[in-house]
């Protein structure tokens, strides 16, 4: 499973893309929004510090005008991979970009059946979204489970991208369920790599290397 971060502040990419396991990001509207800046710099800094895929989303309603949007975002690099909305408007500019060769992700998709509809237009990922359901009282986890096994079942290319993402268990049980990508905040991304036990055994082994050393330098 890929490991993507969810955002579109560069900082936070250029600090997980050090550890070396950041395979794309994905931005949408309001985390673009959230940096204040123009969109089309921060999409072309995260476009070329990432050799990933990198989702950038489309915000027009109509399908025409999603359409010639969603040209001129993947035209931006050969990484982009241009996001459309489960809507019929979303699957009509998607089906269009795919048959000019574009990758898409679909996104806010929330049930099983959208998922095969973004599977059956040839979307290059589908984003469920996780957290939102089990914001409502729903089962996010149950949803991914299902959209794997009716991928796997039906030998759907599409790649399943496990989204809206809110701690540490919820990347592991999304590869158990066989997400082919996680995607999640920074903060979520850096839980991950945390455990008191690493923390208290280098503290432990750091120590003891000084005492020796403390040792040696007596005997010399
Ligand atoms: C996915 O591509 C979305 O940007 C994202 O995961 C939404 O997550 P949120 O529910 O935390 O906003």
């Amino acid at each position: 499973m890929k490991l993507f971060l969810d955002t579109a502040n560069i900082e936070e990419i250029r600090e997980i893309n050090r550890w070396g396991v950041l395979g794309g990001v994905t931005t949408n509207p309001s985390l673009v929004a959230k940096e204040n800046d123009d969109p089309e710099r921060v999409w072309k800094e995260i476009l070329s510090e990432v050799e990933g895929p990198i989702s950038l989303e489309t915000t027009e309603l109509e399908p025409e005008a999603m359409y010639r949007q969603g040209l001129d975002l993947a035209q931006m690099a050969p990484n982009a991979v241009v996001k459309v909305p489960m809507t019929p408007e979303g699957l009509n500019a998607g089906k269009r970009l795919i048959d000019d060769g574009i990758k898409i992700n679909v996104t806010l998709v929330f049930s099983p059946a959208q998922a095969i509809l973004a599977a059956e237009i040839g979307a290059y990922i589908v984003s469920p979204f996780l957290g939102r359901l089990d914001d409502v009282a729903s089962d996010g986890m149950d949803a991914l489970r299902k959209i794997c096994d009716i991928y796997e079942i039906q030998g759907y290319d599409t790649l399943v991208l496990a989204a809206s993402l809110r701690h540490p268990m919820h990347i592991v049980e999304s590869a158990l369920a066989g997400a082919d990508i996680a995607t999640m905040p920074f903060a979520v991304f850096k839980q991950l790599v945390k455990h008191p036990l690493t923390d208290a055994g280098l503290e432990k082994f750091l120590g003891d290397w000084k005492a020796l050393k403390r040792e040696l330098e007596k005997g010399a």
